[in-house]
């Protein structure tokens, strides 16, 4: 059994001169100086400075000198106070135990994103993936608690499923026995269907995507998390979304400020999400600002990837689009009362360039037009039967939203793109490791 170390941090923060300590950890970088050898350890919390010097050790040299970077350790030695040291701290060694030695690193500094992604398993030990990595701990934690303060229920609906939430264009078809099955966009549906039993549900689930284009913010599998609620509308649920968004923002500015730091994020740009409620624009007025901007958009089309862009040039917070023409959103949007050519729908766009971080909506409850809504889409009603079993057994106003982890974590910690804001990317020609 391994007793328990304090962390590395822990040994900066809370340790006097002279105290015994053992740490554990990896070797980042270490280096001789006169007859001693100066090394830095890397824990999940931080790093220190190791100093071996033959006299004060009882453990054989050899395996001090062959220490590299990698090599997994621990070190058993006395805390010494040193303004010169990384941390204000460093360790003088009494012993050493060598668990892993390591041949010559392959990452040495200077290799190009190709490089990195196929050594990934390894890249994932450095200071910038490391911080990343903690980012989006935080921003999960910290959605998460504001969910559960507010008294939604976590739920799990399947990843397996049998049809398509976001249209059949992205759909990932998995072979199921001796049928095919889907691997899921989105949970939004099934959501539904258990905000009968609990009100109001949310879920954290991998969601799948077959996006045909590499670009700098669409993986293949990415961290969705939904929520879906009974009497709540289009507003209500936009508020959802401010609550959340402004929460992990506040969250990660006050917990991660070091790793923020690291990846030289301006945190100034950030404040102003801590402030909602959101700016909040029509589907229409985007069209006029992109016209302003010499976009010309036609009433009813999509705009793509470049126009999102110039849209969040003009807000220096995040904003709201609402209210889309019918035709270029999903089947299970409300139409607007008022003006039934358009949906009761919303994106959420995170400035900076960054663009749509959620999607969500007010949902069709009316039976016979959501009914018909599947049938214009070229669906199978046979397929959407329970789906449209909702409208039929006690329906309700409800409505709910789907927040793409990444695209959250890209823009808080303000990355240039999305696959260092997961692990482990895949996307259309890669899924390595
Ligand atoms: O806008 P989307 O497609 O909406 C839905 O899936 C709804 N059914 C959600 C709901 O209402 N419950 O996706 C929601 C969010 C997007 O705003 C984006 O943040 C993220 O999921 N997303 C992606 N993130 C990374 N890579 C991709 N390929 C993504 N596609 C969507
Ligand atoms: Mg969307």
């Amino acid at each position: 059994m391994f007793e328990r170390t304090p962390d590395i941090s822990d040994v900066l923060e809370r340790f006097d001169e002279g105290s015994e300590v053992v740490i554990r950890g990896w070797i980042h970088r270490v280096f001789k100086v006169g007859g001693k050898v100066f090394a830095w350890v890397r824990d999940h919390s931080g790093f220190i400075q190791v100093v071996f010097d033959k006299s004060g050790l009882s453990t054989e040299w050899e395996s001090v000198e062959r220490l590299s970077r990698e090599s997994s350790v621990e070190v058993k030695g006395s805390v010494r106070v040193d303004e010169r040291a990384p941390g204000g701290k460093e360790i003088i060694a009494t012993e050493l135990v060598v668990y892993g030695y390591s041949p010559p690193f392959p990452i040495k500094g200077g290799e190009d994103v190709e490089y990195l992604l196929n050594v990934r398993h390894l890249w994932l030990r450095s200071r910038q993936m490391i911080a990343l990595l903690k980012i989006k701990h935080t921003v999960i934690q910290a959605l998460k608690d504001w969910l559960l303060k507010d008294g939604w229920w976590e739920t799990t609906p399947p990843i397996l499923t049998g049809s398509a939430v976001e249209g059949g264009a992205t759909l990932f078809e998995v072979k199921y026995f001796d049928k095919a099955a889907y691997l899921s966009q989105s949970a939004q549906l099934y959501l539904e269907v258990l905000i009968f039993p609990l009100n109001r549900v949310w879920a954290l689930t991998p969601s799948f995507r077959a996006e045909k284009s590499r670009t700098r913010r669409h993986l293949s599998e990415y961290w969705h998390l939904e929520v879906e609620a009974a009497w709540y509308d289009i507003d209500d649920m936009m508020g959802v979304a401010e609550g959340l968004v402004s929460h992990a923002v506040a969250k990660t500015i006050e917990e991660r400020s070091n790793e923020l730091k690291l990846l030289n994020r301006d945190v100034t740009k950030l404040e102003s999400a801590l402030h909602p409620p959101y700016p909040r624009v029509t589907y229409d007025e985007a069209l006029e600002i992109l016209a302003r901007k010499g976009f010309s958009i036609k009433w009813g089309e999509d705009y793509g990837a470049d126009e999102e862009k110039a849209l969040t040039e003009e807000f220096d917070k995040p904003f709201f689009v609402t209210h889309f023409p019918k035709r270029i959103k999903a089947f299970y949007m409300k139409e607007d009362p008022k003006r039934p050519e358009v949906v009761l729908g919303f994106d959420l766009l995170a400035p900076e360039g960054y663009g749509e971080v959620i999607g969500g909506s007010q949902r069709e409850d009316d039976y016979e037009k959501l009914y018909n809504r599947v049938l214009m889409e070229g669906l199978d009603p046979k397929d959407y039967e329970w789906y449209l079993d909702l409208r039929k057994y006690g329906s309700v106003p409800h409505s709910g939203f789907g927040l793409g982890i990444e695209r959250l974590v890209m823009w808080i910690a303000g990355i240039e793109h999305i696959r260092d804001a997961v692990p482990f990317p895949r996307w259309r020609e890669r899924i390595y490791p």
